[in-house]
């Protein structure tokens, strides 16, 4: 299957002009299989004759200073076979100038902004200031440009479906949002664009982070307390790693309920790579 490139905006237009049921997958590039799959449920939501779009851009707005923007994978050759082969129509690629007015990026800050909820400002957003305020503001300025019916993201990044979810629902954008389930390598490692940087010890103990979280799914039964010490024993094993939080959460990311449906969320650092995943769980015992 063969896929159009569009670099600008009139490039964009001028290939979804006819009306078809529009789904987009938002993406930084560095396409894996996790993209893949957003793109293959994309497909099977809207059919043989629907348009699926896949915004392939890395966002300057969402990295903090001193985070990895310029050293960030740019790998669009491989990125359009990646979309070929899944189902893609579309791979929108945008310059920063085309999606912002100016390559200026010390500009940036000044340019209105989307403000997340409170929820923008905990677990990723307490450790990445900005980070969230610049994904919602792409977000809602590709949603404008691609104007889909439907957006797939990823459940890796929860907290971000999670927001993305708010932002949709409170600024009333008629878009539908399908959160799509992780894609892990064999050994239960999520897929990330950020893998790749791991080195082989690194990434051997990467691998602690997903058994983490099924230990904390395993004494969910025992409460969250125990739960979240199930996980930690786990990822105190290696010095290595540097985690961050280890939460469980109720399904909108607010505190725990009790017993029930809940998330728990890992974010750790091996060594300069910060990785983060997420579960869906089950909390406390049968009444
Ligand atoms: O998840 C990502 O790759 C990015 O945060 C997104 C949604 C494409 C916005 O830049």
């Amino acid at each position: 299957m063969s896929v159009v490139l569009a670099s600008s905006r009139d490039e964009l237009a001028a290939s979804c002009a006819d009306r078809r049921l529009t789904a987009v997958v938002m993406t930084m590039g560095a396409l894996h299989d996790g993209h893949a799959e957003l793109i293959r449920a994309a497909r099977r939501r809207v059919g043989s004759e629907g348009r699926i779009i896949v915004t392939d851009f890395v966002n300057p707005t969402q990295f903090a200073p001193g985070e990895d923007f310029d050293r960030y994978p740019r790998t669009l050759d491989a990125d359009i076979d990646v979309c070929a082969a899944a189902g893609a129509d579309i791979v929108f690629a945008p310059s920063v100038e085309e999606v912002y007015g100016t390559s200026d990026l010390s500009t940036l800050g000044t340019q209105v902004q989307i403000e997340p909820s409170p929820l923008g400002f905990e677990l990723e957003g307490a450790s990445r200031p900005g980070h969230f305020r610049g994904v919602l503001t792409v977000v809602a300025k590709l949603m404008h440009l691609t104007a889909p019916d439907l957006a797939f993201f990823g459940e890796k990044d929860y907290q971000q479906l999670t927001l993305i979810t708010q932002m949709v629902r409170d600024l009333r954008f008629p878009i539908e949002i399908v959160g799509v389930e992780t894609v892990r390598e064999s050994d239960g490692l999520a897929l990330s664009s950020r893998n790749r940087y791991l080195s082989e010890s690194e990434r051997a103990s990467a691998s602690l982070i997903p058994q983490a979280l099924r230990a904390v799914l395993a004494a969910g039964a025992q409460g969250e307390q125990a739960a979240l010490f199930a996980g930690l024993a786990i990822v105190s094993q290696d010095s290595s790693i540097d985690l961050d939080y280890l939460v469980i959460r109720d399904l909108d990311l607010s505190a725990a309920p009790e017993r029930g449906s809940a998330r728990v969320l890992i974010a750790a650092r091996v060594g300069s790579t910060r990785l983060l995943d997420n579960m869906a769980m089950e909390l406390g015992g049968t009444r």
